[in-house]
């Protein structure tokens, strides 16, 4: 495996591969596979799970890993391109990631969206670039448009639950926050359940519908997997039956880049706070899944968090599972 930067780069018996494989790695530990090995880990956004779940599973596997971020006492690097670097920072990106990736055999990048340009941003064009100066296999850890460790990490935790794939209601919903969140999940997470061929039903208030591109995206795969892709802001319509409310924060498309005039937009639809009654729609035993970080009492409550529909501990446990996985694949191989 050369690059892990989309599940739709894979179909999907080698996903379910990789999610076998990664069980396989829980039940039968392989502490030497990657001896000798080092991992490369380029923080340019923050993390909990994806930065302490990356060290763990290549330090399991053996392998050593070394994390770069700009938090660290390193130089101050400039990510635009074309600049007369008179300012403060002192290395620019073209430098910085091929010398990251120059001391390791696998790097792992994570950078969130500029929010500036929708179409940048949704083309991917930033992450791109970086992994356009790298000469060693990569994983996208969150780009601006995908995060397929989380999403692999989900389609590993709906097996273990034993949700199928077929005719099952899987429902993302948007959720209130208070800042302007990327669109990265999202993305990546109606993706992911239209090709296992869930009927996937984007659950928004009005304002926040999805990108066309991400959405025909979504439907695309859905005609080949057998799925469907449908989107709402009728809250019982779209609960009716589910088995899944995954639930994301997002941006809005038509107030890309301008966090004022969004704030005032969303003033009005706080109310989108993920509770109980939301799931008495569904005659199904109906699941919480959520990336994770989740603000209490804001995006969800204590009691759906705390309580038994709530799955996010294994869901985030299963992040370092898959990755395992995908690390071996990579670095056992090369
Ligand atoms: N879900 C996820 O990627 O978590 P972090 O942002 O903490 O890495």
């Amino acid at each position: 495996m050369k690059f892990f930067n989309d599940l739709a780069d894979f179909e999907a018996a080698e996903i379910n591969d990789l999610v076998a494989f990664a069980r396989d790695l829980d039940q039968r530990p392989q502490p030497r596979a990657l001896e000798g090995k080092v991992l490369a880990l380029l923080f340019l956004s923050p993390s909990l799970r994806t930065l302490a779940s990356f060290q763990s599973a290549m330090t399991r596997l053996g392998g050593g890993v070394f994390v770069i971020s700009p938090d660290m006492s390193i130089h101050s690097i400039e990510a635009r391109s074309g600049i007369v670097m008179d300012g403060a920072a002192a290395e620019h990106i073209r430098e910085a990631i091929p010398v990251i990736a120059s001391y390791s055999d696998a790097i792992g990048i994570r950078a969130f969206a500029k929010r500036e340009r929708l179409s940048y941003d949704l083309e991917d064009s930033e992450f791109r670039a970086m992994t356009s100066l790298v000469d060693v296999p990569y994983i996208n850890m969150e780009s601006a448009i995908n995060h397929p460790c989380q999403s692999l990490a989900d389609w590993k935790t709906m097996d273990d639950l034993g949700i199928g794939t077929h005719g099952n209601r899987f429902v993302l919903s948007w959720s209130w926050h208070p800042q302007p969140m990327p669109m990265a999940i999202p993305a990546a997470t109606v993706h992911m359940a239209a090709l296992r061929g869930m009927d996937v039903t984007v659950l928004r208030p009005q304002g926040y519908q999805l990108p066309g591109t991400i959405m025909a995206r979504a439907q695309e795969a859905a005609r080949a997997s057998g799925g469907t892709v449908t989107e709402t802001a009728d809250r019982d319509e779209a609960m009716q039956d589910a088995q899944v409310l995954y639930v994301n924060s997002w941006t809005s498309q038509h107030h890309y880049g301008d966090a004022r005039a969004e704030e005032d937009f969303k003033h009005e639809l706080r109310y989108w706070l993920v509770d109980e009654p939301w799931f008495s729609p569904s005659k199904k035993n109906c699941y919480f899944m959520h990336a994770l970080p989740a603000r209490r009492e804001v995006t969800v409550t204590d009691r759906i968090l705390d309580g038994p529909r709530s799955v996010v501990i294994p869901e985030a446990r299963n992040r370092m599972l898959v990755q395992m996985a995908v690390l071996h694949r990579m670095l056992s191989e090369s």
